[in-house]
């Protein structure tokens, strides 16, 4: 039986829509940007660079070729900024919009900067969504929301305290996306992202998300720092899985839409968990790394743990993940390998 996301794939190769990725330089909307062009697709992106790079969109342009490149037009700006907002949505058809400030701890440090980009950002963005009247609007909303709500898995209408001013903002953009469709009949999705991981994800910086920072430890033969005891867990999610369900919520129908879905597989894995398997992967492919890891302090705001109810993702847009943890991981070592062997240079200018 040909799934949900293969059928879509095709009416979209058949008809070509128009498409914003806000976020397109960072990790997940330079993937998203990568599988629309490999689709034929017309894509608008937006990003200001705070934490996406440009040779993350020099790699998409030379994996998916100048003849599917030409359908991208690049707006480098800011979302706190709503001209930008409202020139970007011009013509647009689905919005996926990713920009945003990760990190837990990056808004314990500054939660004025987290909230002006997570909340007034993301006001401008469905403002100028809803002027436009674009089709649908699909928004990255976190896991983050189930704060301190203790029970396993985490089904999407249960949710606790925020743990983090981060948290505190993806809720907000939860709450004024449900607003916006109820008030302005506007047709919104919120993907509820579990610790997403793949290529592009950045290694680097004190912000970096636990896969990419760890591979990129083990690899330089660094030190691996594990905060806790090694039993906390999350629901690895490999990119794959959160681009099909971007793709499914922007064309969903009618009854689908106006709600938000965890975006995960179902699954728990624990950080003493991921070193190993991370360990043996790298040793698979010729990289051994000898080091044990350092154990730390818990770090604030972090949930123990974490696993995501997937049946109403599943129901409602046909949400299937093509890759569990460990296949995910079996894909992400080598890409890893190469470009952190052969890193590319951060001023490469492609757009
Ligand atoms: N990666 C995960 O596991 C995960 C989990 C939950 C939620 N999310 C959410 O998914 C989205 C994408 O995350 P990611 O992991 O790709 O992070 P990322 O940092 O790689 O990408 C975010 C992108 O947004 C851009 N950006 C930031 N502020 C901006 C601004 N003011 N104007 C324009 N562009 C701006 C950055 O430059 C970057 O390219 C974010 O909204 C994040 O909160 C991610």
């Amino acid at each position: 039986m040909i799934g949900a996301y293969e059928e879509l794939k095709s009416d979209l190769q058949q008809t070509p829509r128009r498409w914003l990725v806000t976020g397109v330089a960072g990790f997940i909307g330079s993937n998203l940007l990568e599988t629309l062009l490999e689709l034929g697709q017309s894509v608008v992106g937006l990003d200001n660079f705070a934490t996406g790079h440009q040779h993350n969109l020099a790699e998409v342009r030379t994996s998916v070729g100048e003849g599917n490149w030409k359908n991208f037009q690049f707006l480098e700006g800011d979302i706190r900024d709503l001209a930008l907002c409202r020139r970007a949505v011009e013509g647009i058809e689905y919005v996926l919009h990713q920009a945003a400030l990760g990190s837990v701890p990056r808004s314990i440090e500054n939660p004025a900067l987290s909230n002006a980009v997570n909340v007034d950002g993301f006001l401008n963005m469905l403002i100028a969504a809803r002027d436009a009247k674009v089709t649908s609007f699909t928004y990255a909303a976190s896991s983050s929301t189930y704060g301190d709500h203790e029970a396993l898995p985490k089904v999407e209408d249960i949710i606790g305290n925020p743990l983090s001013p981060y948290a505190v903002t993806k809720y907000v953009n939860e709450l004024y996306a449900d607003v916006f469709a109820r008030t302005y009949d506007m047709d919104c999705i919120g993907l509820r992202y579990f610790n997403v991981f793949g290529k592009r994800q950045d290694p680097d910086g004190a912000y970096a998300a636990v896969i990419p920072k760890w591979i990129g430890a083990m690899i330089s033969a660094g030190e691996v720092r594990i905060n806790g005891d090694g039993k906390t867990s999350r629901d690895f999610c490999y990119i794959e899985n959160a681009v099909q369900a971007n793709l499914l919520s922007a064309a969903a129908g009618a009854k689908a839409m106006n709600q938000v879905y965890n975006v995960a597989c179902n699954a728990q894995t624990s950080l003493n968990e991921l070193f190993a398997t991370l360990k043996t992967e790298l040793a698979n492919r010729g990289c051994d790394y000898v080091r044990d890891p350092v154990f730390g302090d818990f770090r604030a705001g972090d949930v123990l743990h974490s696993r995501a109810d997937i049946d109403k993702a599943g129901r409602l847009l046909g949400y299937q993940p093509s890759h569990n943890f460990s296949q995910g991981i079996k894909c992400v070592i080598p890409w890893y390998i190469g470009s952190l062997s052969n890193p590319v240079p951060q001023t490469t200018d492609v757009v």
